[in-house]
């Protein structure tokens, strides 16, 4: 298993499989793609779990160097077996070593518990986000 950096076409076909099923908006493109760090996580030469980091502010954290992280997604049948967990800390270290003091992420309310369970705290009301029509809350964490 090897957490390496991805084009951003690359994270496409997870992207589409995981997160635009039955969801309002089916493109796997984000605007801002084509300047974040794009990680994944590589076995047997597959793409098996993808995360975008976007060089973002928080809107109410202005004075905070932040990272936005999109698009986590674990391929399906590895769900639960660590992968996201191993991509979230690569993630989080990379983006410290490279000067950024918080990550946020717009977080699906069925993954609050693993942004919470690592170190992320949930903030602000709750909403549902117009690409998908899923309930969401932001989670930050100070890095
Ligand atoms: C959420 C997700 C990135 C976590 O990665 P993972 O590799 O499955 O997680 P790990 O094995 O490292 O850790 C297990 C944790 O993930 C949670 N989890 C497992 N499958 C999940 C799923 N399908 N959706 C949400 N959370 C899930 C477990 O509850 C567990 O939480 P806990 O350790 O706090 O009890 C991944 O399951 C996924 O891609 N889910 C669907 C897409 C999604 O919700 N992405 C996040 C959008 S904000």
């Amino acid at each position: 298993m090897r957490v390496v950096e991805l084009s951003a076409a690359d994270t496409h076909d997870l992207r589409r499989r995981v997160l635009r099923v039955g969801t309002v908006t089916t493109s796997a493109d984000f605007d801002g793609d084509e300047s974040a760090v794009h990680l994944g996580v590589i076995v047997d030469s597959d793409v098996v779990a993808v995360s975008s980091w976007f060089d973002r502010r928080h809107p109410d954290r202005p004075g905070v160097v932040g990272r936005q992280l999109r698009g986590m997604a674990v391929e399906p049948s590895l769900a639960g077996t660590g992968l996201g967990s191993t991509l979230l800390s690569a993630g989080l270290e990379r983006m410290r070593s490279g000067g950024a003091g918080l990550v946020w992420a717009r977080a699906r309310d069925t993954a609050l518990d693993f942004y919470a369970s690592r170190g992320f705290e949930v903030f602000g009301e709750g909403y549902v986000d117009l690409s998908t029509g899923l309930p969401h809350h932001d989670v930050i964490r100070i890095i």
